[in-house]
């Protein structure tokens, strides 16, 4: 008999099953970063699935790499964040905006104020992005002072305080993927001289930081962290002491008491087991890929307490419906996962 329909608490609140909405970008905000009234039928229409994880939102102007990403930072972001948290309310389920701060993966082009992104150190990714004008190389960030990182942590507690002022019912920080989080954790985009680079409790402090101060500012309860140990996204590689980042930084995380820890599993079981025996609270575990009749497998065997979703999520409005009667799936299209209007976004049939 599979758990996977069985209740959970996760922070403040109580699931009445174990799927949950991984964070999808679908950069459908306004070009000033308001999320608006389609994105809350988008969410609206899954909260069937209990704990919706939002898009990656901008903490800052320089946290956006991505067209049209929502942002946590202005009192129009959190009126359209508003909008949002009300309809989820209003249909049954929760909402957790990630923060997502890109540091070096973005481009001029793309944020407000196009100016050169920010990042630990002053190396590019070596990589391409989508742009207006098409794809374009990724450039050398600069690097940030130390003054300038503490006023990194700062813009995530202050964008923190906006969500929940917008009545979402937490934050996710964003570790993963290879964005600002992850390129202080891997040496090979952290070449830092000060206390923020070189031993492995150095690159891990920005994540404790951001991490504690969210959690003071709008309480560990209702605070998420997301990380992807291995991952080579945007042009990270942790190189073979990897694993030995996250031996040290879970531990540290541990200590706050957060509402979760979400593992994006990339493979390394060894590593997700050590995590499971020293994480205090709730372990959410996304495998890419994982094909449906596998969604309860870690849940079952006792390694991870909830199971975010996200393609599946993202084509099929009423996924926990479909899953628990064995009806078949709608496919994503990839062709619409960013940017446009409701098609691809909205217009996923349900089985009704
Ligand atoms: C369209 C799309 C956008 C994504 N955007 C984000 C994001 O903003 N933040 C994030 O942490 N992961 C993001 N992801 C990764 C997903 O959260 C998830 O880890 C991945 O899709 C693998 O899980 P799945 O096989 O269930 O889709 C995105 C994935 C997709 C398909």
């Amino acid at each position: 008999m599979t758990k996977l329909w069985s209740p959970t608490t996760v922070g403040r609140m109580t699931l009445s099953h174990r799927l949950a909405m991984a964070p999808m970008t679908r950069s459908r905000a306004l070009p000033d970063g308001t999320p608006h009234e389609l994105s809350a039928a988008y969410y609206a229409q899954r909260a069937s699935l209990g704990l919706l994880i939002s898009e990656g939102t901008q903490p800052s102007d320089d946290g956006q790499g991505y067209l049209t990403t929502p942002g946590s930072y202005t009192d129009a972001h959190v009126a359209g964040w508003q909008q949002v948290t009300d309809r989820v309310h209003g249909a049954g389920g929760y909402l957790y905006i990630q923060l997502m701060h890109v540091g070096r993966v973005s481009h001029p082009d793309n944020t407000p104020h196009h100016r050169q992104p920010v990042a630990p150190s002053a190396i590019a990714p070596g990589a391409q992005m989508f742009t207006a004008t098409g794809m374009q190389d990724m450039p050398v960030p600069r690097a940030l002072s130390t003054e300038e990182v503490r006023g990194t942590v700062a813009d995530f507690r202050k964008a923190a305080a906006a969500a929940i002022r917008a009545g979402a019912d937490g934050v996710e920080i964003h570790g993963a993927n290879g964005y600002i989080v992850q390129q202080f954790l891997a040496e090979n985009a952290n070449q830092r001289a000060d206390e923020y680079g070189g031993s492995i409790a150095n690159r891990a402090r920005f994540a404790i930081e951001v991490a504690t101060a969210v959690a003071a500012e709008i309480g560990a309860d209702r605070t998420g962290f997301r990380i992807s140990p291995g991952g080579k996204s945007n042009g990270i590689d942790e190189g073979q002491s990897g694993a030995d980042v996250y031996r040290y930084l879970v531990p540290e995380l541990a200590k706050l008491n957060l509402a979760y820890l979400h593992v994006m599993h990339l493979g390394n079981d060894e590593l997700l087991r050590e995590i499971r025996a020293l994480w205090p609270t709730a372990l959410l575990v996304n495998r890419a890929g994982r094909p449906r009749q596998d969604v309860a497998v870690d849940i079952d065997a006792g390694l991870a307490d909830v199971a975010p979703l996200g393609a599946f999520a993202l084509a099929n409005p009423d996924l926990v419906e479909r899953l628990k009667t064995g009806a078949p799936l709608n496919k994503p299209d990839q062709s619409t996962f960013y940017g446009g209007d409701s098609h691809g976004y909205t217009d996923y049939p349900t089985l009704a």
